[in-house]
């Protein structure tokens, strides 16, 4: 048996690294030439019109919520995603209501969004679709509801770069999409996000919006280069396998909290009214040049991740403990991750995750729990009103088997051979 590989791995690997390091020496990081190149790019990839970079996915949406509504508008949206993109809608001066999440994936549900539109008060609304963890939304049945209400759509693609439903990219699906660059994202040009949408006058708004920003500064750039460069080298096989895990592993069994929360995300609950400053840059040539050369691996690593999780659902299916997602049919779902979910109910779930997740590390095996909260559950969101059952039971149910590409066949099968070992 060769050393436990790490839950999480940032894309794009040593050559991503290289390339930064010769362009930063270029003084790519100064200038946004090549950006309009990376945008044309990855506007035919997806088979949209139009593709803006903006500085993150979540400011994509926060400038989206901006174009779509004037303040004191409503987004419909799931609370089981990131805290920021909440942050994000209120910061553009919107008022989230929160919808529920169907139980098998944690996306929106139709029927709760049906219910949730019956109740809106007069005023101007939108709806915020995520697809999480690379499986898409019931998007035929979120559109119709929305289209009935005269609603526009926006998907937040950030986990679901590659995924498709009846032969069209999540993400193009609706009004507009958002997709994420981040390091661990299956396009990582360190950070940075992609809107795409079909109406031109969107687009020239949020390229305005994003002009108008200045460059990202160099010691920002540097300072998440440092970071996911750290990460990586700490991730990377040996040095997880042979030091870091038996570390983190032993701190995960004897609750060792201060090590733990270094490797725990959606630590920062707070509710933040405005985009922080350092979010609101324009991207750099440096990360749009990043991202153009990994647009043609997407979806050859897409069908290796869809693999991955076709061979942990045929092996899993049956496992009285577990609920699976729905399996990837063709690209429909990219799996980012394969979120399976422990049974049980809301009171019961968080205990039989931790129960699962130290009997995984006892056998030596590395997976996440997913972090995501239910957001309209946190205290700092409570307030915006809304409970959403099957958010606050989802959050403490999944657990995150790794897909990425390099996470083989060995690994992949003993990760099921401990699963099948707990019941
Ligand atoms: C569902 C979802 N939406 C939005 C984002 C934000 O992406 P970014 O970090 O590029 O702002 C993330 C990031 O992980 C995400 O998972």
């Amino acid at each position: 048996m060769r050393l436990t590989l790490a839950r999480y791995r940032t894309y794009g690997g040593v050559a991503n690294y290289l390339r930064a390091a010769r362009d930063l020496l270029a003084g790519a990081h100064r200038h946004d030439d090549d950006v309009p190149a990376f945008e044309a790019a990855f506007a035919r990839w997806t088979g949209s019109p139009h593709a803006v970079m903006t500085s993150l996915a979540r400011v994509g949406i926060h400038d989206l919520v901006r174009a779509y509504l004037p303040r004191g508008g409503r987004v419909l949206m799931s609370p089981y995603t990131i805290v920021d993109v909440v942050n994000m809608v209120l910061a553009a001066g919107a008022t989230p209501v929160f919808v529920d999440v169907e139980p098998a994936t944690g996306n929106l549900s139709p029927a709760a969004l049906e219910a949730a539109v019956q109740r809106l008060p007069s005023g101007e609304a939108m709806v915020l679709v995520t697809h999480l963890h690379g499986v898409t939304a019931d998007m035929a049945a979120i559109l119709a509801i929305a289209r009935r209400a005269g609603l526009p759509v926006v998907e937040d693609a950030a986990q679901s770069l590659g995924a498709e439903l009846d032969g069209r990219r999540a993400g193009t699906l609706a009004d507009a999409g958002v997709y994420s660059l981040g390091s661990y994202k299956n396009v990582n040009a360190h950070f940075g996000g992609v809107v795409v949408t079909e109406d031109a006058r969107i687009a020239d708004r949020l390229r305005a919006v994003r002009d108008a920003r200045p460059l990202f500064p160099t010691r920002h750039l540097l300072r998440k280069l440092r970071e996911s460069t750290v990460n990586d080298l700490l991730g990377a096989h040996p040095t997880w396998g042979l030091a870091l895990f038996p570390l983190f592993r032993q701190a995960f069994l004897r609750d060792w909290e201060h090590l733990n929360r270094l490797l725990r995300i959606e630590l920062d609950t707070a509710l933040r009214p405005s985009v922080p400053a350092y979010m609101l840059g324009r991207p750099t040539s440096l990360q749009a040049r990043s991202a153009l050369v990994q647009l043609p691996r997407i979806d050859a690593h897409a069908q290796a991740r869809i693999a991955t999780t076709s061979r942990y659902l045929a092996a899993l299916e049956g496992h009285t403990g577990l609920a699976l997602p729905p399996p990837p049919d063709g690209l429909r779902h990219v799996s980012t991750y394969c979120a399976i979910q422990v049974r049980g109910s809301t009171e019961q779930v968080r205990a039989r995750r931790h129960d699962l997740l130290r009997h995984l590390a006892r056998a030596w095996r590395d997976v996440a729990a997913q972090h995501l909260h239910d957001v309209s559950a946190l205290p700092s969101f409570r307030h915006l009103g809304g409970t959403c059952p099957e958010a606050s039971r989802i959050a403490g149910a999944v657990v995150l088997l790794p897909t990425y590409p390099g996470y083989d066949d060995e690994q992949i099968d003993a990760n099921l051979e401990a699963i099948d070992r707990w019941r």
